[in-house]
C-alpha cells in the first residue's frame, strides 16, 4: 500500500476509535432502553410531584359543585379553574391547604383579552385602556360565567 494511503487509514481508524471512546463516556447508561431517549428519564418525570387536580375534582367530584355547574355550562370551560386559582392538588387532598385568592388584576385578564393583532379576530379582545374605565374586571364579569355578574 501507498505510504500515504496508510497514513490516511491509520489517522481515520484512530478518529473511528475517538469517536467510539468518546461516545462510551458521555452517552448516558439508560440511552436507548426504549428509544432515542434517556430510559431513566421516565421514571425521574414519573417521581415529579403532581401539582394540578383537574377542574372536575373542584366542582363535579367535591365542594365547589354550584361555581363548577355554572362555569361548565358557560364561555370559559375551556378555561381551567386552576389556570387562574393556581394549582390546587394539595387543597383537593385537604381543604385546610387554602389557595391564594385567584388574580383578579386588569393585568391577569388582559393577558388572554387584551387586543392584540397576532390574536383571531373571533376572540374576545378588549382595549383596556378604554374598556370598563379602570375597575377590576370581575366588577362587572364574574368569571365563572364572563355574561354577567
Ligand atoms: C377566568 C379565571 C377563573 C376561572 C376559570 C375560575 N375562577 Fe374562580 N375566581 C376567579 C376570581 C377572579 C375570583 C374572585 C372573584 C371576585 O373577587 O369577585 C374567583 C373566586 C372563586 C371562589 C371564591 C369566591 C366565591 O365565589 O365563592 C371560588 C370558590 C372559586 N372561584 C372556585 C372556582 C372553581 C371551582 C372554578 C372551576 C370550575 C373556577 N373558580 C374557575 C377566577 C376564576
Ligand atoms: C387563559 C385565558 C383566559 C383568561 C385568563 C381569562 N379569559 Fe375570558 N375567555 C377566555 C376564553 C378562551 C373565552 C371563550 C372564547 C370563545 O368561546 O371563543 C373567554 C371568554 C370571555 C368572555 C366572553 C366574551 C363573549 O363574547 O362571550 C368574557 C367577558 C371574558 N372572557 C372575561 C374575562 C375576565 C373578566 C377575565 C379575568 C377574571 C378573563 N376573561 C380571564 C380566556 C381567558
Ligand atoms: C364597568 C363594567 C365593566 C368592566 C369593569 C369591564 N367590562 Fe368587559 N364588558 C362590559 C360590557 C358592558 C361589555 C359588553 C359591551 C362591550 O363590548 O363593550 C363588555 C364586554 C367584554 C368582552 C367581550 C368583547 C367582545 O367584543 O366580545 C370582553 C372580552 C371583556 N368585556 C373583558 C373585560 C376585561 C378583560 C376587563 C378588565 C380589563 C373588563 N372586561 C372590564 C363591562 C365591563
Amino acid at each position: 500500500m501507498q505510504p500515504h494511503l496508510k497514513r490516511a487509514f491509520t489517522l481515520l481508524a484512530l478518529v473511528i476509535i475517538a469517536f467510539i471512546l468518546v461516545r462510551s463516556l458521555v452517552v448516558p447508561e439508560s440511552f436507548g432502553q426504549y428509544g432515542w431517549y434517556r430510559g431513566a428519564s421516565v421514571n425521574e418525570l414519573r417521581d415529579l410531584p403532581v401539582n394540578y387536580a383537574g377542574s372536575t375534582s373542584c366542582g363535579e367530584e367535591n365542594c365547589h359543585q354550584i361555581i363548577y355547574s355554572v362555569w361548565v355550562k358557560d364561555r370559559h370551560k375551556t378555561v381551567n379553574c386552576e389556570t387562574c386559582h393556581g394549582p390546587a392538588e394539595k387543597h383537593v387532598l385537604n381543604a385546610r391547604e387554602t389557595l391564594t385568592p385567584a388574580n383578579d388584576t386588569r393585568e391577569y385578564c388582559g393577558k388572554c383579552h387584551s387586543k392584540r393583532i397576532a390574536r383571531p379576530e373571533l376572540f374576545p379582545q378588549i382595549d383596556p385602556e378604554t374598556h370598563g374605565q379602570d375597575l377590576r374586571c370581575v366588577y362587572c364579569h364574574n368569571p365563572h360565567k364572563p355574561w354577567f355578574v
